[in-house]
């Protein structure tokens, strides 16, 4: 190419500039909560109100809500630990319950969504838009590995919490039985299938890098989730209502005794006297800002 011709692709006039397509917010419906999702889920929590009972001693000694603290739920539609956080917390306090999925957000109690300090938001962790240190807290149970950015999620809890703030996130992680049991068998018969970012340890530390934890104030530990029964075909009818194992065609029994065949191949079950005893261990990222 002679001089000339590379001065003329030089000088050439740079093309119009391409606008950019309008950015499409998410809609609630592009989440997974919805429908029969929805629905089964809330009958889980419904019909096994005893099964869960752990998690909110979980939540207690590791959140540790305390009267006259402002908390940040995320993904906490199917309504929980609601309560226990709003009475924690108290009048003085403040708790704000954000959850993607509206067909979710209508299982957190009309008492609790009554309290004066209490306020909702249809919104995404990755969409969070709250003041620069709102918060003392900020808690999630088995939504993060729902987000898409994971990145951008984190960066927004940390821009929200104020300096001494602790961030408790409940999740699956890698290489976990319960990982196991969410890529082998949820994935496969839930009716919305289950895409999930699953955190390695390393990852997690890493995004609470790049968010602007101090790393020497996050740490990683294990929670002994356990869901309590009375017999094995309730254990596999609250998993199979909570994850939606509805997929593959059959009737509601098969659907059931399919759950839990591979909840038993995945996950540890046990008889504690009168109790069936699923162990459904997720880990614990806390970080401190
Ligand atoms: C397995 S459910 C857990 C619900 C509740 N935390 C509990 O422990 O019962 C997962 C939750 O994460 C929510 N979720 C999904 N994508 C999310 C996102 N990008 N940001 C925040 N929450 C999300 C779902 O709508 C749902 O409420």
């Amino acid at each position: 190419m002679t001089i000339e011709n590379e001065k003329a692709l030089i000088t050439r006039e740079a093309p119009p500039r391409r606008t950019k397509p309008p950015q499409r917010r998410r809609r609630p419906t592009d989440y997974l909560f919805t429908g029969a999702r929805a629905q089964l889920f809330k009958e889980a929590i419904e019909d096994y109100p005893d099964a869960r009972r752990d998690d909110l001693a979980l939540m207690r000694k590791y959140l540790d809500p305390q009267p006259g603290e402002h908390v940040l739920g995320f993904g906490e539609g199917s309504g929980y630990f609601c309560r226990a956080i709003a009475e924690a917390v108290g009048p003085t306090g403040k708790y704000i319950i954000t959850e993607p999925s509206p067909e979710l957000f209508c299982n957190v109690p009309q008492e609790v969504l009554d309290l004066p300090h209490v306020f909702t938001e249809i919104t995404a962790v990755e969409d969070i838009e709250f003041p620069e240190a709102s918060f003392d807290k900020a808690w999630a149970c088995g939504a993060f590995h729902h987000c898409p950015n994971q990145t951008e999620a984190i960066s927004r809890i940390f821009r929200a919490l104020k300096p001494g703030g602790t961030m408790v996130l409940f999740d699956v992680f890698q290489g976990t039985p319960l990982a196991r049991h969410f890529d082998a068998s949820v994935a496969r018969y839930c009716v919305t299938g289950h895409e999930a970012k699953f955190m390695s340890e390393e990852f997690a530390h890493t995004l609470c890098f790049l968010a602007g934890f101090d790393e020497s104030k996050v740490r990683i530990e294990e929670v002994p989730h356990r869901f309590c029964f009375d017999s094995e075909w309730d254990m596999g009818t609250f998993i199979y209502k909570m994850h939606a194992m509805i997929r593959p065609p059959g009737t509601p029994e098969e659907q059931i005794a399919r759950t839990l065949t591979s909840l038993k191949e995945h996950l540890a079950v046990e008889r504690q006297g009168e109790t069936c005893v699923l162990h459904f261990d997720q880990k614990a990222l806390i970080a401190t800002k």
